[in-house]
Formats: C-alpha cells, structure tokens, sequence
C-alpha cells in the first residue's frame, strides 16, 4: 500500500482529527486504511509506548511506508527531519516531506499539522508523485474568516442551500456531527475563525452574549476549536438598551461600558479563546453610534477595550450608506459613503479594530470597481469582505464561479504608497506593516446534503478559503484542485469541470447587468432581471437610463466625485472617458447609446450582442454537463442538471427583458435583426 501506516506522538484532539482525515482520506483514495498507531489514537496517550507502527519505529527500517504527523515539540523524528527549516513555518504553516518510505507533515502546532494533513490529501487527490512530497506551507492571511448570516429562527439571510445548520424555530439547535463536519470542511481549506450569526441582529440573537445562550455557544466554539477555527458573534451596538434594559447605548457612556465589560467576561468564561465581535452599525437601518452623536471609532474602540483585555477584537463593517436616495440628488452616491466615512477616521481606531470593507463600493455585483477603501487608510487594520453566497451572481441556481472576480479584486493595484500595493498586499496587512489584516467572506452553505445546493457552488467556498491561505493561487488551478477532489481523477471530468466554472462568470455578467451598472435585479429578493426595480425605488441605486442614453458619472469633473477616490492613476484612468475600461464605463460614466466601446462596438449594439451571447452560451452549460452523464455520481449529476436547465431559461428571460427594455428606450435596431421583443 502507498500508506501502511499513520503515526503520531501528540495526545491532542486537533492532531488526533487531522490522524482521522488522513486515515479516512487515504482509505478513500487508495481503498486501504492505514493502520493508526495506538499511541495517537488514545486520549490519554497511556497504551502503546512505541511512538509509531508496525517495523516503522524510525520510519527507515519498515518495509511498508507510512505518515508520521504532528508537532515538532512531540515527535524527535519531526525534528531530525526538518531541521532549521521549520524556523520559517510560523504558528499555523506546515511542512511536508518524503524520505527513505516515511511521509513527514511537521507544524509547531496541533492547527498546523491538520492543514498539513489536508494539503497531502490534496497533493494525492489532483496526482502529485507520493515518493517526492517537498512543501513548505504556512498563510498569506492571519485573519480566514467566514460569516454565516443565520438566524435563530433558522432561517438564512441571503441563503440558497435551504435552512440553518446552526439554529431553529428560534433555538440554537444542531446536530454536532454536522457542525463537525462544517468545521473540518472549513479546516481543509485552512479558514480559522467564524462568526456564528447573521450581521444584522435581531431581538433574541442580540441575546446571544447572556448567559442565556453563552452554554450552547461554547459547545459550537468546543466543536470548531478542534478544527483551529475561533468564533465570532455579531452584536448589536443597541443591546445594552435592549438586553441591558440601560436607557441609552451611547459608547461614551460609564454604564454602557461597564455593561460591555460585564459581557466580554461572561463570554471569555465561556469561551477563553473566543475571536471577538462583528458589528453592522448604522448601516441599512442598524442601530449605532450616531444616534449619540458619536462617530465610528468612538463605538468601536469602546468594544474594543471591553475585549481588548481578553485578547478580543472587534471586527467594524464599512458597510455604510444612506440608503433612502432622492432620485434628483445628484451628488449622493452610494458607492462613495464607505470611503467618506471611513477616511477621515484612519489612525482613530485601537489596535484589536479591524475594519472590515467589502470588496467594491456598491453590494457584491457581478461587476463593480474594487472599493477605493482599500488601501486608502495606511494606520488602520483592514479585512476585505467577499460574498460567496451569490446573492446578486444567480443565487446557487446560476452557476457563477467567483474566484476569477476575487483574483481580479486581489490583483487590483491601488497605488497606496506609491510602489506595488495590490489589494492583495493591503489584506494581509504587509503595505502598511499592519499586525492584523486578512479575508472575511459570507458563507454559501445550508442544511442542503450537498451543502451549496448547486454542486458546483461548492468551488466559490473551497476557492475563497484556499484564496484566504495563498492569494497567489489562480483561478483556473483552484477549479482543478477542487474538480479533482471532488469528482476523482477522471481527466475528462475535471476538464468538463474546469472548463464550465472559468468560463461562468462571463457567461453570468453577459446576460444581467451590462458594463458595470450593476443593478437590474428585482428587489428585496435580488433574483431575476428587473431593469428598473431600483430605479424607481427610494433605495436608489440607479442607472439613469433615459431614451438618450445610460450610465452613472462617477467622475469629479460632472459627476459624483467618486472617481477622485482613488489614487494616482487609477482616478485618472476612471474619470477619463477614453481610459476607463469597457467592462465598468457604465459604472463611471453616463453616454449616449450610440458612444464607441474600445472593442469597436456601440453600447446599445454590445448589449444586444452580450446577450445573445450569454443567453446562448448558457444554454450550452447544460449540454456540456449532460455530456457527463454516468461519469458522476447519479444524485450530483441530476441536481446540477436541474440548476443548469433552469439556469438556461432564466438566462432567456434576462435576455430578452434587457433587450426590449434597451430597445424601447433607444430606438436603435439590432444590427443582426435578431428577435427583440
Ligand atoms: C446586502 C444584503 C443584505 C445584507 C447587507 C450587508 O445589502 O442584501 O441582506 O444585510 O448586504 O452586507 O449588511
């Protein structure tokens, strides 16, 4: 057998789990389970002195080879084997090695050597040679969070993969094994912290740091710890009014501090190693500070101090806007309210603050700039926020593979200090020289079996956390690691696979919302084309489509001024009309249908064309799934195939509702006298 044998000489619960996967991993793959030495499978660690298994003492003298896994500071042979090296591996990196028939993954920590565990399964399931494993691992990002917007009535805030794993009928009430499962899922791709409840807050989870919810709490926190991931709660900056009974919430206030310090102690006695809190505050109708006449930091580091003390931090959302628009205001612009409320404030907030911005100015669009936040503050911690749910990308019936638009997000030079800054560098905090920094994404996942609904929705969380732990990973080989690992090692499969999900985010923005205007959706909901659901609604989020012509200006010279937000070239290139490229004119600029695009076509005729396009081309993403048909397991094959169908017909209707709509307003004929309603 490729591994006879697994050995470790760790009595630990995170080590013994990573003993585990490799196990079931290995048996999986190869059809045989090695054998797990005594010593590593026992709590106590009292039977089975021998450290490893059978003839495999020190490795060299076995006939069969094997692993040995763990932490340096427990296994010798680790030692002896990594030398020096493992210096460079840091608190959570791993090393991997192959020499004389043993399998080496060394980690200073429990954490460590379970992502080293699960990178071995990865380098055996997409066909690395086992005879010559050399690696040295360790996180781009200190911070790999995800953020599960459940609510406690089970339900999930912008969900599409069915109920709650966490909550119902408005209890905390789950089936451990499933959490555990989460929790290794999250483990495989290296992601460490996760905030348990939705953003926005409601009555009882703003509850949930009473002791009233504290005990279950600390039994999910007990089930991730295993899997090195620390919880976060989402809080609501109002509780100590609505949970408090205190008659204000003003973080300036000596009773509504002593009241946060009070919680911060009740939660750390419940769960010592507890992350911190995730705060949406005066956001989309979120209570906050401003309601005090207090600003951002005033609320933030008052939190801060409350967990700071606990090792605690505080996670702030950028998220914040003026969400009740008048159509004729010309000069709001929702996509400038981050930065201007954020800037001013740089260097205000404590060290345990991090801001947390999302990825462009606007909500998650299939395009939209990447936010001129950041990198815009050089002395505050910063955190760039992803959506893997994809609220605004087909929902989990589209098939929308996002890693190509976070790569782009992350490969996005922002000019800060002069020199290479891309986003990249901003998140894991090296610009600015910031201890703190990483990744936040809302999580895709429910009580589906499959986790995501659409199978293939899968790839988005298995990309974002691979892109949390090494943002250098490109697109196309996170989509083979994952086809790979998911469906085998059928070539034809991957291929298919990969294929599909690269080309989907193009095929996705062709048919909605055209060059960068965003938008077009139905309201509330988000699904399904509705040209002016925002338009004409106080939201405003608008596309001032008019029988002239489309578009947002953004520019400082006529427009909103949210052009001159970024830096140096970047806010010449995007006010300029000849500079900005196709993809997001309409996001900065409003013309004339009739305006040339850099590819040569008109507008008006790029968004007769994109949708034929994409409307057709959808249409082939069923055909080339049905073309797999006995290659993947039966209960996958039918669920995606019903996803694409639907997607193909919806991908019709987007078609045709933004051709007329665009028709009606314009007047202008299509070129190729296709069928426009
Ligand atoms: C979007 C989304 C909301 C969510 C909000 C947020 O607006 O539609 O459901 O609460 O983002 O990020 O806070």
């Amino acid at each position: 057998p490729t591994y006879a044998w697994i050995a470790s000489s760790d009595r630990n619960d995170t080590v013994r789990a990573a003993i585990s996967v490799l196990a079931e991993g290995i048996g999986a793959m190869f059809g045989e389970t090695p054998w797990v030495s005594a010593l590593a499978t026992d709590p106590d660690g009292e039977t089975g002195k021998r450290s490893v298994g059978p003839n495999a003492a020190d490795g060299a003298n076995g006939a069969d080879s094997g692993i040995l896994v763990g932490t340096f500071a427990a296994n010798e042979r680790l030692r002896e084997i990594f030398g020096v090296e493992a210096a460079e591996l840091g608190r959570e990196g791993f090393a991997i090695r192959t020499k004389e028939g043993v399998t080496a993954i060394g980690a200073h920590t429990p954490v460590g050597a379970l992502y080293g565990a699960f990178h071995l399964l990865r380098l055996l399931a997409t066909g690395a040679d086992p005879s010559g494993h050399e690696v040295f691992e360790r996180p781009a990002n200190k911070l790999r969070m995800i953020n599960q917007w459940d609510n406690i009535d089970g339900s999930i805030e912008r969900g599409y993969a069915g109920p709650s794993i966490f909550y119902r009928d408005d209890a905390i009430d789950f089936e451990p094994a499933r959490i555990r499962d989460y929790a290794r899922l999250l483990a495989s791709v290296g992601l460490n912290a996760i905030a348990i409840n939705n953003v926005n807050v409601h009555r009882l989870e703003s509850r949930f740091v009473t002791e009233d919810y504290l005990p279950r709490l600390a039994e999910l926190a007990a089930i991730f710890r295993v899997y090195g991931i620390k919880l976060l709660l989402s809080v609501n900056f109002a509780a100590p009014i609505e949970v408090g009974g205190l008659p204000t919430a003003d973080p300036l206030d000596e009773a509504v501090q002593q009241w946060w310090h009070e919680r911060a102690a009740a939660i750390y006695e419940a769960i010592p190693d507890f992350c911190g809190f995730l705060v949406k505050a005066d956001s989309e109708n979120r209570p906050g500070p401003f309601t005090y006449g207090r600003g951002h930091a005033e609320g933030a580091n008052m939190l801060a101090d409350a967990l700071g003390r606990h090792g605690g931090l505080v996670v702030w959302r950028c998220f914040v806007y003026n969400c009740k628009q008048d159509w004729r205001d010309r000069k709001t612009d929702r996509a400038r309210a981050a930065y201007d409320h954020f800037m001013p404030l740089d260097g205000a907030f404590r060290d345990n603050v991090v801001l947390q911005i999302k990825n462009g100015p606007m909500d998650f669009q299939a395009r939209e700039p990447v936010s001129p936040l950041l990198g815009a503050m050089e002395r505050t911690n910063q955190v760039v926020e992803f959506q893997i749910t994809q609220e605004y990308t087909g929902q989990q019936r589209h098939l929308c593979y996002l890693v190509p638009q976070w790569k782009t997000v992350l490969d996005f030079e922002t000019h800060a200090l002069g020199g290479a800054a891309p986003v990249k560098r901003i998140a894991d905090g090296s610009v600015h020289g910031r201890t703190l920094g990483g990744f936040a994404a809302v999580s895709n996942i429910g009580a589906d079996p499959n986790w995501t609904g659409h199978p293939l929705a899968q790839a988005n969380l298995y990309g974002y956390g691979r892109l949390a732990w090494n943002p250098e990973l490109s697109a196309e080989a996170i989509a083979e690691e994952w086809a790979l690992q998911t469906f085998g090692a059928n070539r034809r499969v991957a291929d298919a696979v990969v294929g599909m999900l690269m080309e989907s985010p193009d095929i996705y923005e062709s048919y909605t919302a055209p060059l960068g205007v965003g938008w077009m959706v139905n309201p509330n909901h988000h699904y399904g084309p509705n040209v002016d659901g925002y338009e004409y609604d106080k939201w405003g989020t608008y596309h001032f489509a008019d029988r002239d012509g489309v578009g947002v200006d953004r520019t400082v010279r006529s427009g909103t001024g949210y052009a001159g937000q970024y830096r140096g070239s970047n806010a010449n290139m995007y006010e300029s009309l000849a500079d900005c490229p196709d993809e997001l004119l309409l996001f900065f600029h409003h013309v004339p249908y009739g305006h040339r695009l850099k590819s040569g076509r008109t507008v008006i005729q790029h968004i007769y064309d994109t949708h034929f396009d994409g409307a057709q081309r959808a249409g082939e993403l069923a055909q080339r799934w049905a073309s797999l048909e006995g290659l993947v397991a039966a209960d996958v094959y039918d669920e995606a195939l019903a996803r694409f169908r639907e997607q193909a017909e919806h991908a019709k209707e987007w078609r045709d509702r933004i051709n007329t709509y665009f028709y009606r307003k314009s007047g202008v004929p299509d070129e190729q006298g296709r069928t426009i309603y």
